[in-house]
C-alpha cells in the first residue's frame, strides 16, 4: 500500500468537491447571507425501528470480495455526500429528524403497469444479500462498504419494462421542508441519476437497504439508494423515491450544475483527469493511505464489455 504526502495537484477538500464546479453560484449565495455554513448542527437521532427488521443482518454473497480493509461505519457515517442536507460532509449533524418511513416508490414510464407502492411490499419481493463493495467519490476519496440489498435487475425484471425502454431514471424526494437545501433555488432539484438498461441488468448494479448490517442511516440514503461501484459515487443516487423506464437518455443533477465536468456515464478511470484534478490515485478514508485508482474501480472483469461500440462517448466523466 502507498502511503505518501498529498501532492501539488491534489486540491483541499472543499476545492475537489462537485460542489465547487458551481463556486459563482455558492458566491451568490454567501453574499445573500445563506451560506451552506448557517446550517445549525443538530444531534443525530438514535436509530428507530424499521419495517426491515425481520431482513437484518442479510446473508453475505461470497461471491463479491474485497482487496481492502472495510471502512469502519463510524468513519463512513461521518463523512458523506448529500447535498439535500448539507454541501459539506456533516450530513450526519444536518440530517435532524429525517424519517425514511412510511416511504413509497414510484415505478412508471414505458413499464406493461404503474406501480406505487410502500418500500416493504417492494423489498419483499426482492432477493436480499449482503456484498462488499468498492466505492469511490469523484472527488478522490474512496471507502469499501458493506451494503445489504438486491440487484437491480431484480427491481427491472419486477417492473416488467417495455422493449422500447433504454434507460432507468432514478430521482430522489424533493418536497420542501423534507431537507434544507431543498429550499435552495440554485440547485436542480430533484437529483436524478440514470443508467442504461443494460447497465442496470448488470450483476454489479445493487439497490441498497442496509449497510453494516442494519438498515440504512440517514446520512447513507435511507431507506433506498442505488450502489454503481465502477462509477463514480455521484451515480450512486440516495433516498429514491421514484424510478420511471424511458427511450431519453436522463440529464442528472452533476450534468445540470456543470456539465463541462460531470457526464452521465462517470466511469471510474485513472487516465482520465477530472478537468481541475488527477484522478491517479485515491485517498483510502480511514487509513488515509494513497492507493493507486484502478480502471472501472477494479471491476473491468465485470463491466468492460458494456462500453463496446460506445467508444465515441465520454465514458469516463
Ligand atoms: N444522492 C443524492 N440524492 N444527493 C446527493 O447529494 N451525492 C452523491 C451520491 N448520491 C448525493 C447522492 C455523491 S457526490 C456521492 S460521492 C455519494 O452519494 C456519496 O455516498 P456516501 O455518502 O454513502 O459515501
Amino acid at each position: 500500500m502507498l502511503i505518501r504526502n498529498p501532492r501539488r495537484w491534489e486540491l483541499p477538500e472543499a476545492a475537489a468537491t462537485p460542489e465547487s464546479a458551481f463556486l459563482n453560484r455558492r458566491q451568490l449565495l454567501a453574499g445573500m447571507g445563506l451560506g451552506a455554513g448557517l446550517i445549525a448542527l443538530r444531534p443525530q437521532p438514535a436509530a428507530a425501528a424499521t419495517p426491515f427488521d425481520g431482513i437484518f443482518p442479510a446473508k453475505r454473497n461470497e461471491a463479491y470480495k474485497l482487496d481492502r480493509e472495510l471502512t469502519p461505519e463510524d468513519v463512513n457515517s461521518k463523512y458523506n455526500n448529500f447535498y439535500e442536507f448539507t454541501p459539506g460532509k456533516q450530513v450526519y449533524a444536518a440530517i435532524g429528524d429525517f424519517k425514511p418511513f412510511p416511504w413509497t416508490v414510484t415505478i412508471d414510464g414505458m413499464v406493461e403497469e404503474e406501480k406505487k407502492l410502500d418500500i416493504e411490499k417492494l423489498v419483499a419481493a426482492m432477493p436480499v444479500e449482503e456484498r462488499l463493495y468498492r466505492h469511490r467519490c469523484v472527488e478522490a476519496w474512496s471507502m469499501t462498504v458493506p451494503w445489504t440489498g438486491f440487484p437491480l435487475k431484480a427491481l427491472i425484471d419486477y417492473a416488467r419494462p417495455l422493449s422500447s425502454a433504454k434507460y432507468v431514471r432514478f430521482e430522489t424526494f424533493s418536497s420542501p421542508g423534507m431537507a434544507p437545501e431543498l429550499g435552495n433555488f440554485l440547485y436542480p432539484w430533484p437529483y436524478v441519476e440514470g443508467v442504461t438498461m443494460e447497465e442496470g441488468t448488470n450483476d454489479l448494479a445493487f439497490m441498497v437497504i442496509g449497510a453494516y448490517g442494519k438498515p440504512l442511516l440517514g446520512q447513507f440514503g435511507a431507506p433506498l439508494r442505488l450502489a454503481l461501484p465502477w462509477k463514480y459515487g455521484f451515480k450512486s443516487i440516495k433516498s429514491i423515491v421514484r424510478i420511471t423506464f424511458t427511450d431519453e437518455r436522463p440529464v442528472n443533477f452533476w450534468q445540470q450544475l456543470q456539465s463541462s465536468e460531470y457526464g452521465f456515464w462517470a466511469n471510474v478511470n485513472p487516465d482520465v483527469p477530472h478537468p481541475r484534478w488527477s484522478q491517479a490515485e485515491e485517498r483510502v478514508l480511514g487509513s488515509g493511505a494513497y492507493v493507486p485508482t484502478q480502471l472501472y474501480n477494479g471491476y473491468a472483469e465485470e463491466v468492460a464489455g458494456l462500453y463496446k461500440g460506445l467508444e465515441s462517448e465520454p465514458l469516463f466523466m
